[in-house]
């Protein structure tokens, strides 16, 4: 059977593909984010997932405004990326995995979210940028993708309930899922952060930190808050936060935070990188026989 082995979360600032291109790395600006990510080059080492299951939100290059579905899942043999604009190189492809693809949208369906179906999908930096940080280097990324997209864009948005809810009906599809993987779920995006208006380069630590702690203690707590609310609190594009959430309402198993990385700012935005364990529930009734 399919095992979702963990989750992480990162922020996907398009400027990191630029710091990368220029092995920027250990330049003072770009150091404290960059080493926030040692521990996850251990972690993948170590766990090895086979597919990554990645929520993003595409801001543009895939989806325009003209038309925007709320969630959309790619069920393509391979996503490409192409020129989106910000000066960065255009990535490598990412490979698809187009059975788990159809598993998870026939249990989504059943489920009653009425997804988008893409067996052509571009995805921009957003899965880019993730995939960059956690397997740098030339190769092709060692693993095959199920991208997931949010629509944090155009509103009206999914509430963080409904997201949080995509999350569970996910990652109950993926424990159902016959082939035996080892399955990532991954969040991109936020923390707070907002490019444009009379707020643009807002930032708030606080409720940033408070996301994060509940993330880990107390996810169900976070789905309370409107959309409204999450602008409010995070900015315009901090609800990008939204993808976080779905990916840990993925979490079917005990969810333990084993790695945390805050660092204010990665350009606008403020940057965070977190990693969960998911010890399967079989798993720990071993454990307490
Ligand atoms: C920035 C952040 C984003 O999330 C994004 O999609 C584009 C740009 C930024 O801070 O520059
Ligand atoms: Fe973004």
């Amino acid at each position: 059977m399919a095992r979702i082995i963990g989750g992480l979360g990162t922020t996907h600032v398009p400027s990191i593909g630029k710091a990368i291109a220029e092995r920027k790395q250990n330049d003072p600006y770009w150091k404290p984010f960059f080493d926030g990510f040692h521990f996850v080059h251990r972690w993948l080492a170590r766990e090895k997932p086979d597919v990554a299951v990645v929520f993003y939100n595409d801001h543009g290059l895939n989806f325009f405004l003209d038309k925007l579905p709320t969630f959309a899942v790619g069920a393509a043999n391979e996503y490409r990326n192409e020129d989106e604009g910000w000066g960065i190189p255009v990535s490598k492809s990412a490979a698809g995995i187009p059975n788990l693809s159809w598993h998870l949208i026939e249990r989504l369906v059943a489920d009653e979210f009425d997804v988008t179906i893409c067996q052509d999908m571009l995805v921009d930096h957003a899965v880019t940028i993730p995939l960059s940080l956690m397997w740098p280097g030339e190769a092709p990324w060692p693993v095959r993708i199920v991208p997931v997209s949010i629509n944090t864009v155009q509103h009206p948005l999914p509430s963080a309930a409904r997201c949080f809810k995509l999350g569970q009906s996910i990652g109950r599809a993926i424990d159902t899922y016959e082939e035996n993987l080892k399955v990532l779920v991954i969040g991109t995006g936020g923390l707070s952060h907002q490019l444009d208006g009379e707020r643009a380069g807002f930032i708030n630590k606080a409720f940033d930190q408070l996301c994060m702690d509940r993330l880990t203690n107390d996810p169900e707590s976070l789905t309370r808050y409107s959309i409204p609310e999450i602008v409010e609190q995070a900015g315009a594009q901090g609800v990008e936060f939204l993808n976080w959430i779905a990916m840990r309402g993925a979490l079917t198993g005990k969810v333990i935070e084993v790695h945390r990385n805050y660092h204010i700012p990665i350009s606008n935005t403020a940057a965070a990188t977190m990693v969960f364990d998911n010890q399967p529930a079989v798993l720990r009734g071993q454990h307490a026989a």
